[in-house]
């Protein structure tokens, strides 16, 4: 892929709200007004599945030889000799089917997102702030869902999506809204954030992108930069009213779901593999060995580690299961490096 527009930049009003509501964590005046502001961004900037992507556009159709859709060598697979020795149409086909993966399990945990939401909102008592942001926000996520299954559908491909036992565990998800939703909103940050970091590098890097993707990956950092301010602030304000053993699940639990989350989203899905017959040792040195995918990975958690930090929820047990899952640092040498492009488009 080649650098075009290096100028572009990622439309995004979370910078801003962040700096604003940071100064004032646990003032319940300024969260309001953070949700009214989310609210009324809803209504001012939102975008329509159908409505404002031209699909039908022939530039926009979706053609899986098209070199637009090989892996650089900034991703870990497409850094492989094995990959580069491809013919140029596989080349090509695992491009597409790794963007069209993202896009289904992305679709798939955003299913499980909006049910969780409403599972919290039916909950919320009368003049809760929340309530009118929880549906903007799952209005949002379906018109994402609408239109990554849109873009699947123009693949050749089946996808398979989440495995059952991810599938058994996202029916437990939808209950934490209700139950426990300082653990839920943290699942909301754990699939959201990374991906939201992959698709800021590459619409900011300016890369090649096809004219579909690249609509499709500007609504949604554009929509989701709303999302993760609500669910940054939202645990802001509620976890410091945990009890000590629920704080305790909740430090436990945030690198068990991060660990699994990043996982998921970062690397080559098994099917993938499978159908593209992707030798082991070719998975192993693109994402087990190689040290600059695990630091793109740590990276792109760096946000919702120092929430954690800020949280409170770093202790030397919960700090040992960061660093068992290869997802933990200090962050104070952490350059703002540049990820590889795992995935194109998610969540
Ligand atoms: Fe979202
Ligand atoms: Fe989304």
């Amino acid at each position: 892929m080649t650098i075009t527009d290096p100028t572009r930049t990622v439309d995004s009003p979370a910078g801003e709200l962040d700096v604003e509501v940071d100064d004032a964590v646990g003032d319940e005046a300024a969260f309001r007004n953070l949700v009214a502001r989310l609210s009324r961004q809803s209504v001012d900037k939102h975008y329509d599945a159908y409505a404002d992507i031209p699909w039908d556009d022939p530039a926009y159709a979706i053609d899986p030889t098209d070199p637009r859709w090989e892996l650089d060598d900034s991703d870990p697979l497409g850094a492989t000799e094995w990959y580069r020795r491809q013919p140029q149409e596989v080349r090509a086909a695992i491009g597409l089917y790794r963007c069209a993966s993202a896009m289904k399990i992305g679709l798939q945990f955003e299913n499980i997102l909006k049910r969780g939401l409403l599972e919290h909102a039916f909950h919320l008592e009368d003049g809760d702030p929340t309530f009118r942001y929880a549906y903007h926000e799952v209005i949002e996520e379906a018109h994402h869902g609408m239109m990554f299954q849109e873009f699947v559908n123009r693949t050749p491909f089946e996808l398979p999506g989440l495995t059952w036992d991810m599938r058994l565990g996202a029916a437990r998800v939808v209950g934490l809204g209700r139950r426990f939703p300082q653990l839920f909103f943290m699942f909301v940050l754990g699939g959201e954030d990374p991906i939201d970091h992959v698709q800021r590098e590459e619409l900011r890097n300016g890369t090649d992108l096809h004219p579909l993707l690249e609509t499709i990956m500007r609504h949604h950092v554009t929509e989701e930069a709303r999302h993760l301010s609500f669910a940054r602030h939202y645990l802001k304000r509620e976890v410091p009213k945990l009890d000590p053993v629920r704080r305790q699940v909740l430090a436990v639990a945030t690198p068990l779901i991060l660990g699994t989350m990043a996982q998921l989203m970062m690397q080559a899905p098994k099917d993938m593999i499978r159908r593209f017959e992707i030798p082991d040792e070719v998975v192993r040195e693109a994402y087990r060995d190689d040290p600059a995918h695990r630091e793109a990975t740590v990276v792109s958690l760096r946000k919702v580690r120092r929430l954690a930090r800020e949280l409170g929820l770093i202790n030397p047990v919960s700090r040992s299961l960061w660093q068992r899952f290869g997802i933990w640092s200090d962050d104070a040498t952490t350059a703002p490096a540049v990820a590889p492009r795992p995935q194109a488009a998610n969540a």
